[in-house]
């Protein structure tokens, strides 16, 4: 059941012809860092509602959610048109797992992300949490194109303010750059890539991996992350994999 409240649209910034961001005024109730926010329009004569994660930290007022057009969806494609002072509505009430107070303790937080699922980790990485419980931290950004690296204002301040504890990783499938790693993120855990380019092991001892975005990435990653001895984190089992899938 969703309890939607109405808010206003601050700003909506795109960009690329896909990728925008939605800032919002809404009073919600409190938020966790990596929980999702449900958004809805009124379409025809019902209100269309999807999960998006906040990519805000929990003590910014404003709420800030990242998205991509999925041209035949239902709901993406009239998110990309709303325009400042317009109405969104947005469930009163978040939801969602992949927090921090569901993983487990390590020396090193892997946080791999597909496309606009950088956005949980954004809402991470500005809380306290994660730097007082991990040592070295390692964001991982994969996308098709090298212009979908979005938020590098964000990821340089994060940067600069925790310096030797934190690295980024960007990945870029679809063209070829002198930065990125080319290709995706299961095979560069395979070759060992990955891990050269941090200078940092993937092991069950030492490590902790929270990934979000795209399921066949989860699966794939996942399977790689099994050869190496990790395992899912579940509640009566804790382990060293924590997802989210975004469908
Ligand atoms: C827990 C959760 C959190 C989510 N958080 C976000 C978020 O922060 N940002 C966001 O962009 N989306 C997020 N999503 C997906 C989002 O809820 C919508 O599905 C998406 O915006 C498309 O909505 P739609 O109604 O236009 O199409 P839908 O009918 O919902 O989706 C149609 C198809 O689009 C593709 N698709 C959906 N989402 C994405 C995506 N993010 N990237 C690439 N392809 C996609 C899938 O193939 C899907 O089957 C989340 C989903 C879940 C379950
Ligand atoms: N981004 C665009 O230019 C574009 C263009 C038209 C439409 N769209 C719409 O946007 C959606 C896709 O959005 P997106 O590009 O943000 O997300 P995406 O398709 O999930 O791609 C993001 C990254 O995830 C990688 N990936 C895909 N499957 C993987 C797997 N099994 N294992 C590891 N990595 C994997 C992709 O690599 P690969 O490149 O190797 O797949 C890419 O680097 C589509 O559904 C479509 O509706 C996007």
């Amino acid at each position: 059941m969703s309890n939607w409240v109405e808010g206003k649209v601050i700003e909506n910034k795109h960009w690329t012809e896909l990728l925008y961001s939605l800032r919002i005024e809404a009073e919600i109730e409190p938020f966790i860092a990596g929980q999702y926010g449900r958004l809805g329009l009124q379409i025809d004569d019902q209100i269309v509602g999807r999960p998006y994660s906040f990519v805000n930290a929990p003590h910014e007022s404003l709420l800030e959610f990242y998205s991509i057009t999925v041209s035949e969806g239902p709901l993406s494609p009239r998110l990309a048109e709303l325009r400042v002072g317009d109405s969104i509505y947005i469930d009163k009430r978040p939801n969602g797992f992949f927090t921090l107070n569901e993983v487990p303790d390590g020396r090193d937080m892997w946080m791999l992300a597909t496309g606009t699922a950088l956005g949980p980790f954004l809402s991470i990485l500005k809380s306290k949490e994660v730097w007082q419980r991990f040592e070295n931290i390692v964001l991982v950004h994969a996308v098709r194109f090298a212009k979908e690296l979005t938020y590098q204002d964000t990821i340089a301040s994060i940067e600069s303010e925790f310096k030797q504890h934190f690295k980024m990783i960007p990945f870029v499938s679809r063209e070829d750059t002198d930065f990125a790693l080319p290709g995706r993120i299961p095979a560069a855990i395979q070759n060992g890539s990955l891990e050269e380019r941090v200078n940092l092991q993937i092991s069950p001892e030492s490590s902790q991996v929270m990934m979000c975005g795209n399921p066949d990435m989860l699966t794939d990653t996942r399977n790689a992350l099994v050869e190496k001895g990790l395992k899912k984190n579940l509640r009566r089992s804790p382990g060293q994999i924590t997802t989210e899938s975004y469908w």
